[in-house]
């Protein structure tokens, strides 16, 4: 089965990163008469032929529901979602102590995590009514909403981790927050409204010496900079398979056994039980006490043939790509009239985020469409963050391994051009 569900572009490896371009099918697409450039990998990556592919074997040779079966199809589909599990548990460096968990991603990640440590089930909940859940301020709704819900339903006090005025996270300011009462603290690897990458690695040790409970999100770090779980005070971390050439509606909650044990299953029934009568049940030991339902299979095997895609094409190798790509689109819009980049000076980010003097975002990004380059406009869905930087929405460009040098300068000149017709 390994070899089955295995991804093969051998030789990529040693290709300049452009000739992958031919992989991402879509990226031929023209949008407006012009070729597309598509600037909006925050939100969605583009998923490779050997994704699509190893999907497509699954659903044409092996589809059947896991577990449950003694029949050959259901033994080869469990095989499949099993291997997909250990690919993605070494791609993010996961150790004997950790388990993964799939998810719809990391939304309903972050929710499963907030969630299962502020209901009580067969035991007491782990958040109690006086006790601190500590946010960074950087974080987009999908890591602040939870916990506002959960410190609401606990009686916790949600506190805030504020960056400075330039979005920048500081480790002393999270020292004076931290307190014998801080039973969380959540944190981002990037900032998806701004790129800032804060010092997540610092922030999460600190307040795992203090007895907090610590969660990442790396969502926007998966595709070219996922951090190494088992380097990091990290009790749990997030990730989508959308945001790194994976199909939509995947991702993962993976960390510590000990942590993910602690958390009360959002969803009861199917696979998750251990044992049921007709008034009690007991449930099976992780992962699949914290997955019940039938699984996305197919969906599984993507995201773990989208791990293998990331790593022959060499993580080092795209994370220089992105961040090249990054400071140079930074680097120019900073020379454009009444431009200010947000989080201009940050290191590995594959986000770049701006605002223009007297021109509104969506405008920008409309006119941007019509030149066929595909950018982000609007909150981000972390509205606190700009509204802290005393910013409003913004037209976001975010880079992935296929985007090319020659896109950042359409981009600039795009911009160029959207100020000089709106101004
Ligand atoms: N969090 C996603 C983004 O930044 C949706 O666009």
């Amino acid at each position: 089965m390994a070899e089955r569900h295995a991804v093969d572009h051998a030789g990529l490896g040693g290709a300049g990163l452009g000739d992958l371009r031919a992989l991402f099918p879509v990226l031929e697409e023209t949008v407006n008469g012009a070729p597309l450039a598509y600037l909006d990998n925050a939100a969605t990556t583009q998923t490779p032929l050997p994704v699509l592919e190893a999907m497509r074997r699954f659903e044409q040779h092996d589809r059947a529901n896991i577990h449950r079966g003694v029949h050959t199809l259901s033994q080869r589909a469990t095989d499949a979602f099993d291997h997909a599990r250990g690919t993605l548990k070494r791609f993010v460096g996961a150790g004997a102590a950790h388990e993964l968990v799939f998810t719809s991603g990391t939304t309903e990640a972050l929710n499963l995590v907030a969630h299962g440590l502020s209901i009580s089930g067969t035991s007491a909940a782990a958040i109690q009514a006086g006790d601190e859940i500590v946010v960074s301020g950087l974080e987009h709704h999908a890591n602040l909403v939870p916990w506002q819900q959960a410190a609401r339903r606990c009686g916790a006090q949600l506190r805030i981790l504020r960056p400075d005025a330039r979005g920048r996270l500081h480790v002393e300011d999270l020292a004076r927050l931290l307190t014998p009462r801080t039973r969380v603290f959540a944190v981002t690897a990037c900032a998806n409204a701004t790129g800032e990458r804060p010092p997540f690695e610092a922030l999460l040790a600190l307040a795992a010496e203090a007895g907090a409970f610590t969660v990442l999100d790396a969502a926007q770090s998966v595709a070219h900079a996922v951090p190494e779980l088992s380097a990091l005070a990290c009790d749990v971390m997030a990730f989508s398979g959308h945001k790194m050439h994976g199909p939509m509606g995947t991702g993962a909650l993976v960390g510590r056994r000990s942590a993910l044990e602690r958390l009360e299953p959002l969803r009861y029934g199917g696979d998750m039980v251990a044992w049921v009568s007709a008034t009690e049940a007991s449930f099976a030991e992780l992962p699949m006490r914290l997955e019940g339902g039938t699984p996305n299979v197919p969906g599984a095997v993507g995201l773990a043939a989208a791990a293998e895609f990331i790593d022959q094409t060499g993580r080092a190798r795209i994370d220089a790509h992105v961040g090249a790509l990054r400071a140079h689109a930074a680097a120019g819009l900073a020379t454009l009239p009444g431009v200010t980049v947000l989080s201009a000076e940050t290191g590995a980010s594959a986000i770049v985020s701006f605002v223009a003097e007297g021109v509104h975002p969506h405008d920008i990004g409309t006119l941007l469409d019509e030149q066929g380059i595909a950018v982000r406009t609007g909150h981000h869905c972390a509205q606190p963050l700009l509204d802290h930087l005393g910013l409003g929405p913004t037209t976001r460009a975010s880079f992935a391994l296929y985007n090319t040098h020659a896109e950042v300068e359409r981009l600039l000149a795009g911009v160029s051009r959207a100020l000089k017709l709106l101004r």
